[in-house]
């Protein structure tokens, strides 16, 4: 309700995001500026109960057969393009991509052919791929990010997630021995019980293991995953948020986005924050300036259709004007940071005619600050921001990913 009360308001309509079930063999991906490249690789050695993600368990033969397929996608879109088009980066998501280590070079190969990445690639690790072999295969490919797939140094919080205890010392051994410019660790909070001590300890071992970088992410009780985990009231939640937010900016680290820290500034993880992105693999979402589509989440179904020549986009939806800003405006925010220089070179129009009443209210309400047509998103407007995150994640991406697990091709969806 409070989902679609705000995207009323904010689109100025009471229409509905559509997604037509047919798929546009056109992707216009040419004229975008900022563009960047998403590749999803599903396997994963064992499934997590409180996972959301498009991820099957692991076999050889179907993830080879997957990566033949998923090279194939890569060649279909990128040879609509003549020469090489640049691209700020890439990055390899999952499911655990790292377990492709092995042909990671020839899925780079495809890319190379059509694209030149020129801000790094990004490869997302399980705790278990962090080993001496797998990172010198990541690196000697050309990665020069990684993220690992912590969650939490305490058993309490492994147990509680049906996950293994991760051996930080071992961890840190091969991370100085193959190192990367970015290192950065996934962490969940707000977990039943969890204090702000045992986040703190997360951070400091963190930190002091390798990472240069770190993600802590919310727990989202999807509804369509077997987890039991119950979510954590609001008022714990917001303290909890607060404290470490409070913890990691008194000891210097620089917040580079709602729930990332870096030790250093200009460190970056994030495959989120582009204008324009292409996806590549099955639930790859693909955003370019007034379309979005998302893949099939079917693994069969997605080798089906690339064996057949044919795009595996299970749906499609046309932005209107006001759509796109607003959506443009939803993932700059996860920056902190909204350029209005930015949006008017993007949308052709100033930020402050299509929406200087929200901005002004936002700024009354102690949500934002303003600088020289940049805003800063306040402590307290984060917290809010990360409040609705939870609205929007639970009344649109529970929705769309929880029927894409269930029907590879839908004929239409309304959000
Ligand atoms: C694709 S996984 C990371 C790589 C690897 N598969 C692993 O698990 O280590 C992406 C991240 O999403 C986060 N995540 C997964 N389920 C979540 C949930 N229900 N709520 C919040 N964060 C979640 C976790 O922090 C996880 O590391
Ligand atoms: S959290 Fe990671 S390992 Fe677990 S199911 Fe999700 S993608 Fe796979």
């Amino acid at each position: 309700m409070l989902a679609a009360v705000t995207r009323m308001w904010l689109t100025r309509s009471v229409k509905p995001f559509r997604f037509e079930g047919t798929f546009d063999p056109c992707l216009p991906f040419e004229s975008c500026e900022d563009l960047g490249l998403y590749v999803h690789i599903p396997f994963c050695k064992s499934i997590c109960s409180f996972c959301p993600y498009c991820k099957v368990l692991y076999r050889e033969e179907d993830c080879n057969r997957y990566l033949n397929a998923l090279i194939r996608e890569i060649h279909l879109v990128g040879s609509r393009h003549s020469g090489r088009k640049r691209v700020t980066s890439l990055y390899f998501g999952g499911g655990t991509p790292a377990l492709a280590a092995g042909r990671i070079q020839e899925i780079l190969d495809a890319v190379n052919a059509h694209f030149l990445i020129t801000d790094g690639i990004g490869v997302e690790l399980h705790p278990d791929n962090v080993t001496v072999p797998v990172l010198r295969a990541l690196k000697n490919a050309g990665i020069s990010k990684i993220s690992i797939g912590i969650q939490s140094f305490s058993g309490k919080a492994q147990t509680l997630l049906g996950r293994k205890a991760v051996d930080a010392r071992a961890m840190a051994r091969a991370l100085e021995a193959v190192p990367f410019q970015t290192v950065s660790m996934d962490f969940i909070f707000a977990l039943p019980g969890q204090t702000f001590e045992d986040l703190r300890a997360d951070i400091d071992t963190a930190f002091h293991s390798g990472a240069n970088h770190i993600a802590i992410y919310p727990f989202i009780d999807f509804t369509f995953t077997s987890s039991t985990v119950p979510a954590m009231q609001k008022r714990e939640k917001r303290a909890l948020l607060d404290a470490i937010t409070e913890y990691c900016l008194r000891r210097g680290y620089v917040r580079s986005s709602i729930w990332t820290f870096s030790s250093q500034p200009g460190i970056r993880y994030s495959s989120m924050t582009r204008d324009c992105f292409l996806g590549f693999g099955c639930s790859a979402v693909t955003l370019l300036q007034n379309q979005f589509k998302i893949n099939t989440f079917s693994v069969p179904e997605y080798c089906r259709r690339i064996d057949g020549g044919q795009l595996p986009t299970a749906l499609t939806l046309r932005f209107s004007p006001r759509q796109r800003m607003i959506y443009y405006l939803f993932w700059a925010a996860y920056s902190t940071h909204v350029s209005a220089e930015a949006f008017e070179r993007i949308f052709g129009v100033s930020l402050k005619k299509m929406y200087g009443l929200e901005l002004g209210l936002a700024k009354l309400l102690g949500f934002l600050t303003e600088q020289d047509g940049i805003y800063t998103m306040t402590p307290k407007g984060a917290f809010y921001y990360h409040y609705y995150e939870n609205f929007y994640t639970l009344s649109y991406i529970d929705k769309m990913w929880g029927t894409l697990r269930r029907e590879p091709f839908p004929a239409y969806m309304e959000l």
